[in-house]
């Protein structure tokens, strides 16, 4: 088994297509084909040294999944966490969202993973820097910095693929 695994929520496909476009870059002997977090156990997240965890935000700030009308995802994975233990495990998260759109929102739902996993003793990695968006308000802004890489498919399209590329050059001392 590699030893990176890409897990993601999606509605529409973005977040799964930048886990594609991650695991592609990376390599099969470096990552595992992405899974989609709906058909995955916290044993399967389990497995690996490190993870790459990927999500949209839906509703006003919320995790993908049931309630904001979209298909079972995060919001349906998160209480299985509950006891799980993930020291010495490292993660990357990564989120999409939409600045203009949801200016008080703006991925919120990588905040709401980052507290959860912290709570299961999880370390983590690829914060990024704030400057370059405009919003009001993120759950996933610590200080300036976001807790993962974020990625706007509404706003700013054009800027996704070399934010990818300096994020994972950036995270990747982790499985060297
Ligand atoms: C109904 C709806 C609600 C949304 N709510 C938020 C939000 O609260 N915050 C945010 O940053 N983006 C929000 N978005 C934008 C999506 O997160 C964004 O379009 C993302 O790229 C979708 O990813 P996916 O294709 O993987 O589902 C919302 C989009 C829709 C359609």
């Amino acid at each position: 088994m590699a030893k990176v695994g890409i897990f993601f929520g999606t509605d529409t496909g973005n977040t799964r297509k930048f886990a594609k476009k991650m695991a592609q870059q990376l390599g099969e002997a470096i990552a595992d084909k992405p899974v989609n977090i709906s058909k995955a156990s916290v044993e399967d997240l389990l497995a690996y040294d490190v993870l790459i965890l990927g999500s949209p935000t839906y509703g006003d700030g919320e995790l993908p999944g049931l309630s904001s009308g979209v298909q079972e995802s995060w919001e349906e994975f998160l209480p299985q966490l509950a006891g799980a233990d993930f020291s010495g495990k490292t993660i990357a998260l990564y989120g999409l969202g939409d600045q203009a759109g949801y200016a008080d929102n703006f991925v919120d739902a990588i905040g709401i993973l980052y507290d959860t996993f912290s709570c299961c003793n999880a370390k983590f990695i690829g914060f990024t820097s704030c400057d370059g968006y405009e919003f009001n308000r993120s759950k996933a802004q610590i200080d300036d910095k976001f807790v993962g890489l974020v990625l706007d498919e509404d706003c700013q399209k054009e800027l996704s693929e070399q934010r990818l590329n300096d994020w994972l050059a950036e995270i990747s001392s982790a499985w060297k």
